[in-house]
């Protein structure tokens, strides 16, 4: 796949890596062409010198910016998401007030609400970037969650998925990124509360035929 990550820090160099790796064309871009550059040299993914550059050939675009950037990269590139299948990986972090994360809104819903054309599907964002390296833990495959309206895009990122190693688990419409927040942000809160070291991932046990 063509694919563009918007974002070349922990989450943009864990997927690129991951991605190129399994054969995928990846293109990175950060808030400075030499930040993605530097991404780039890493991970065997390739730098584009905007948002702009970085989308335009992908068919999947991977958002993986900070929360508060999402604006900012829509306002950039909204209008060319139009028909592409676009991965939100973004969580809403605030472990000192974690009510205002669980809100009853997902930030995938919002994008998709900005751009309506566009194919959002939210994924990755369950697992850190510890394991979006390395999804196999004690040769287990971690669940790969992904929550999205257009059954053709959550194929496409099904494959994405499991391409690196996850099990791939759909996990209804998009409405249900809800959750799949809520589920970050528990892993998060456990990391900090317990002072684990951020490599624990979920994966359901029992029979799911
Ligand atoms: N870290 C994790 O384990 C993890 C796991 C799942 C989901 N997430 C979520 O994934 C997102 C990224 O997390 P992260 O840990 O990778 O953050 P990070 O290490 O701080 O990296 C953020 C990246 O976004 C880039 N960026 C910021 N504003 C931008 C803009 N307007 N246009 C293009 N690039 C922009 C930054 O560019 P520069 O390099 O130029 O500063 C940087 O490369 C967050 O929403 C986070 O909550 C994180």
């Amino acid at each position: 796949m063509q694919i563009a990550i918007v974002g070349s820090g922990n989450v943009g160099k864990a997927l690129a890596g991951s991605f190129t790796r399994a054969g995928h064309t990846v293109t990175l871009s950060a808030t400075t062409p030499d930040s993605a550059r530097a991404a780039a040299e890493q991970t065997g993914a390739q730098a584009a010198d905007s948002n702009q550059q970085a989308v335009g050939a992908a068919e999947v675009v991977v958002l993986a910016v900070p929360y508060p950037a999402v604006d900012a990269v829509l306002a950039g590139v909204g209008g060319v998401l139009a028909g592409k299948v676009v991965i939100d990986a973004t969580n809403r972090v605030d472990p000192a007030d974690p009510g205002s994360v669980l809100d009853g809104t997902s930030a995938a819903e919002q994008i998709q609400a900005r751009v309506p054309a566009a194919r959002v599907v939210k994924a990755f964002n369950t697992a850190f970037a510890s394991r979006q390296a390395d999804p196999v833990v004690d040769g287990v495959a971690l669940d790969g969650y992904l929550a999205g309206d257009d059954e053709g895009a959550k194929q496409t990122v099904a494959e994405l998925v499991g391409s690196i190693g996850f099990r791939p688990v759909d996990v209804g419409p998009l409405v249900m990124a809800r959750a799949l927040e809520g589920l970050a942000l528990l892993n998060i809160m456990l990391q900090i509360r317990n002072n684990w070291p951020w490599q624990a991932g979920f994966k359901l046990v029992g029979p799911t035929p």
